[in-house]
């Protein structure tokens, strides 16, 4: 395995990363925090800030989850950017951006699980939570980056990408998902569609969604930056929206 490039060279290299960049500005690493998310709005950033942790202790994941604690084997991120005027466009966006960043680093193709999950090999490496606060909006990603083994609940669910085989320093991967997200939220709609509808898994398949307590089954059509997921159910079409949605897994 390659020496691992210590957290006093982050700054320089992340900040590298950013140079020139549309929508990012400065970069904050933090040794340890609970969630980068909540380090931002402590810490009263602006649009235009990043913060990375090299450890994040008690990560939120969408939908009031956890995200685990992967001691120094993950990737944790927050991008502060203005609040956004339509979030089913912005998670698309983040969804493209993550996925251009882990296909670069694997050389190889992955797929989208609405909204935001990254699938490599079937497993989620990569979750991105997007929350309002007051006049921002602060996308946070967590990537698996080294883990090699898992807790039992997440040992059939996720994969890194060590175990997807490639052995790539975090910071790298940081700095490759803030320059793919970042070109990605310069994308026009018509670009993200397509980029998402390319590496979609849940397109064609019937799927049972969990939406503000409903649970809705159907079968999945296609993203649309302004209204969401297209699912065909029995009584018809209906708009999924990437805030509130979340997969119920078959057999649960
Ligand atoms: C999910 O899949 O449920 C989303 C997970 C998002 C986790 C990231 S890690 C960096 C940022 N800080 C947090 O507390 N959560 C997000």
């Amino acid at each position: 395995m390659t020496a691992i490039i210590p957290i006093e060279m982050w700054p320089d290299r992340l900040e590298r990363a950013i140079k020139d960049r549309t929508l990012l500005k400065r970069v904050f690493v933090l040794r340890q925090t609970q969630s980068t998310q909540d380090a931002a709005k402590r810490m009263n950033a602006t649009a235009g800030d990043v913060l990375v942790a090299w450890r994040q202790t008690a990560g939120r994941g969408r939908l009031g989850r956890a995200w685990a604690d992967s001691g120094e084997d993950g990737a944790a991120i927050t991008i502060v950017l203005r609040i956004q005027d339509n979030r089913q466009t912005l998670a698309i966006a983040c969804a493209v951006g993550a996925a251009r960043a882990v296909e670069m680093l694997l050389q190889r193709t992955v797929g989208i699980k609405w909204p935001n999950d990254i699938i490599v090999y079937d497993r989620k490496l990569t979750g991105i939570l997007i929350e309002q606060h007051v006049n921002l909006t602060l996308i946070g990603i967590g990537l698996n980056v080294r883990q090699q083994e898992w807790p039992e609940e997440l040992a059939d669910r996720a994969i890194s990408l060590a175990q997807a085989g490639s052995m790539v320093d975090r910071v790298d991967v940081i700095a490759a998902l803030l320059a793919c997200v970042d070109d990605a939220l310069q994308l026009n709609q018509t670009q993200l569609v397509e980029e998402f509808a390319k590496r979609d898994v849940l397109r064609g398949t019937r799927t049972t969604f969990r939406t503000d307590e409903r649970e809705i089954s159907g079968v999945v059509l296609q993203v649309d930056p302004l209204r969401g997921l297209a699912v065909q159910t029995d009584r018809g079409e209906v708009w999924l929206d990437a805030a509130t949605t979340s997969v119920v897994p078959p057999n649960s």
